[in-house]
């Protein structure tokens, strides 16, 4: 239980550094979360016009996840997953941002690589193909959070597969007003200032 417990609370911590905020902050460009969807995630940094930025902030988004998942996998699988969980929760719920963080997408492809680096390469898929035909990014990540548990469970990755089952469904609670938005037609397309 000891390591779990320190996997969870260092996770967490990882998790909850807020790098598009950090990002644009350093870079002068103000505060992230008013402007587009207030999100601090990289589409939303992407609408600042800085495509480096969003990069780095997916980029780091990602790595935090990756970290937390495969160094507290040295303690076992059950510490990487608690471990990579916490750092998805915290990237979602940051103590520092009155628990007001991201919708969670890098930090879910980020534990992804962490624990089953190659199923990385079917979210790209999904995203990549999905983000061409539609330019929606939101559309683009839930499809791929779809997609993603289901191949990992048939491809006999049964406690990771729970795992994704379950961020799958909190992303998808956290894209909601996305989600409106798409029903809506009102969301903004990749790039899109809006
Ligand atoms: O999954 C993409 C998500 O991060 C959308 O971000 O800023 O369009 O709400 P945003």
């Amino acid at each position: 239980p000891a390591p779990t417990l320190i996997s969870l609370i260092f996770g967490y911590l990882l998790g909850s550094i807020p790098f598009g905020l950090i990002l644009t902050r350093m870079a002068g460009l103000g505060d992230v979360r008013t402007i587009g969807s207030g999100n601090i995630g990289a589409t939303n940094v992407l609408r600042t016009g800085n495509k480096k930025l969003a990069a780095a902030t997916l980029l780091l988004d990602a790595l935090k996840g990756t970290a937390a998942a495969a160094i507290a996998s040295r303690w076992g699988i059950e510490a990487g997953l608690a471990a990579g969980f916490a750092a998805f929760l915290g990237h979602l719920y940051p103590v520092w941002l009155g628990f007001k963080g991201g919708k969670g997408i890098a930090t879910y492809i980020g534990v992804l690589l962490g624990l089953a680096p190659i199923s990385v390469l079917v979210f790209a898929a999904v995203w990549l193909a999905m983000a061409k035909l539609t330019r929606y990014s939101s559309l683009s990540a839930l499809v791929a959070t779809c997609v993603v548990p289901v191949v990992l469970l048939a491809s006999g990755y049964g406690k990771i597969g729970l795992l994704f089952v379950v961020m799958s469904i909190i992303t998808w609670i956290k894209h909601r007003a996305n989600i409106q938005r798409l029903l809506a037609g009102t969301e903004s397309k990749i790039g899109q200032k809006g």
